[in-house]
């Protein structure tokens, strides 16, 4: 079984996906984290006129079983690079087929991130898309940062949250919207413990209605 699910910036889609494929004995692939990669690969040459070639070698370069330091690659910094890494079509195109060769292990695989119900796994069985309003989406994520030690200015990261939502919106090589066949799932008021159980919920319906037909 193939779960996609998308969704925007700090939605909740990670955590999702890690406790869906926990609970279905799943193995799950993050990949936001391999456009961060790329992202802090080029760290600081976003105003370099060969910045498309450098990130595009950086894809190249990519090992994505040794992706590095997950503190850093979680930043909100991260975050925005990989957005603007991520409008490039030719790293779009190096990070697919990793994306659906993990997808098509044996025993199937859940994947969080933008397009994965859309271009990277069209055909998965169920296909979740995570929404919740920003201001909730950056409360959330600004308690993870914290969580971590972190001092967090909320102004500045709802600003961020906002920008990279713009900027995936008019990603030109993107397909980040909700497959026609995905499910909806507002997670603005619930915790992460009763979006899980509605998560559940939809996985199983799909699963037992395809048994059914
Ligand atoms: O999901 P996460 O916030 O870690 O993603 C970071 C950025 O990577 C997104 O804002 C988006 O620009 C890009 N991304 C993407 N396609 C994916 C996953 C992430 O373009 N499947």
């Amino acid at each position: 079984m193939i779960i996609a699910v998308d969704g925007p910036a700090a939605s909740g889609k990670g955590t999702l996906a890690s406790g869906l494929a926990r609970h279905y004995g799943l193995a799950h692939l993050d990949t936001g984290l391999l456009y961060r990669a790329v992202g802090l690969a080029v760290a600081g040459q976003e105003d370099h006129p060969e910045f498309e070639t450098k990130a595009i070698a950086a894809a190249q370069a990519l090992e994505p079983g040794h992706l590095g330091d997950v503190a850093k690659l979680t930043t909100a910094e991260a975050g925005s690079l990989a957005s603007k890494v991520a409008v490039i079509g030719e790293v779009r195109a190096l990070l697919r087929q990793y994306q659906r060769d993990f997808a098509s292990q044996p025993r199937g695989a859940v994947l969080d991130g933008r397009d994965i119900g859309t271009v990277i796994c069209p055909d998965a069985e169920v296909k979740l898309f995570i929404k919740a309003d920003s201001k909730a989406r950056m409360e959330r994520r600004a308690r993870q940062l914290e969580g971590r030690g972190l001092v967090v200015d909320r102004y500045a990261l709802y600003h961020q949250i906002e920008e990279r939502d713009a900027r995936d919106m008019a990603n030109p090589n993107g397909g980040f919207y909700p497959a026609a066949d995905a499910h909806l799932l507002d997670t603005t008021l619930l915790d992460i413990e009763a979006a899980l159980r509605a998560a559940i919920g939809i996985v199983d319906g799909v699963m037992a209605r395809r048994v059914e037909r």
